[in-house]
């Protein structure tokens, strides 16, 4: 059992830092036109995908995780299905090229080998498209033994700096044109949970020793790690 297998067991929604409230921050602050294509890439339980279906967008969820696109269809049974679910590795999709407005990625290219999944974004991503990431970062170096512990137990294959990111993006021709910092989010609605479950009828004694380990390392790594907000698009002159 890894951190992932745990969220899907427990059908975590919003697993991602700011959950759902930062979510809709950040598509107040985008205002999209309605009919926008967005690909809810990483998608996990369908949460924020079932979020823009209801502000008009055209969405469609992708996650390898089968459990995950499960929860995330069963959410959506009474929509008559206008979502579209894909269960399929964001590294490596069936999607055509260039048919998406936006690729929204909350917290999940940190789980990916960011070589093939920005390679497989941007060829998706319509040429004057966008793509909004938040993605966890590190404030400063840790030591062999800090990244070893986390990358083993969250199961992501690197933890960059800010400034490693823009590196990565730049070198996939996919460009900055905002950031949102931790400390520049204030979110108002302080009363919506950030966490939602949809319990499995399976769910492995396991599970409860991941979620507890998760609560002791996010207190540990408190001041050395963090997140930003992402804002992408193909080319430089937008
Ligand atoms: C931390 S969860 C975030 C889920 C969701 N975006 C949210 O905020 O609730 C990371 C998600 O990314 C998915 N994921 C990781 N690597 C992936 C890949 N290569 N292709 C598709 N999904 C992936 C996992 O299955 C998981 O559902």
């Amino acid at each position: 059992m890894n951190y992932l297998q745990m969220l899907s067991y427990l059908g975590i929604g919003g697993a991602h830092p700011g959950g759902l409230s930062l979510t809709k921050a950040i598509f107040e602050l985008e205002n999209l036109p309605p009919f926008t294509t967005i690909l809810d890439a990483g998608c996990g339980t369908g949460q924020t995908t079932n979020f823009l279906h209801q502000l008009g967008y055209e969405v469609t969820g992708l996650d390898h995780d089968l459990r995950m696109i499960e929860t995330a269809r069963k959410r959506n049974i009474d929509q008559k299905n206008e979502i579209t679910y894909l269960h399929e590795s964001l590294s490596n999709t069936s999607i055509a090229s260039n048919v998406f407005d936006l690729i929204l990625c909350e917290s999940v290219l940190s789980f990916t080998i960011l070589k093939d999944s920005l390679y497989e974004i941007k060829r998706i991503m319509k040429e004057d498209g966008k793509m909004i990431a938040i993605e966890i970062i590190k404030n400063e170096t840790l030591t062999n033994d800090e990244e070893t512990e986390l990358l083993d137990f969250y199961g992501f294959s690197s933890i960059l700096t800010i400034e490693e990111w823009v590196t990565k993006f730049k070198e996939n021709n996919l460009y900055i044109y905002n950031t949102l910092k931790a400390a520049d989010i204030m979110i108002n609605d302080l009363h919506e949970p950030s966490t939602e479950f949809n319990l499995s009828s399976d769910i492995p004694e396991s599970t409860f020793s991941i979620l507890d380990e998760h609560e002791h390392l996010s207190n540990k790594y408190r001041d050395k790690l963090s997140y930003c907000v992402f804002f992408l698009q193909k080319t430089h002159d937008q």
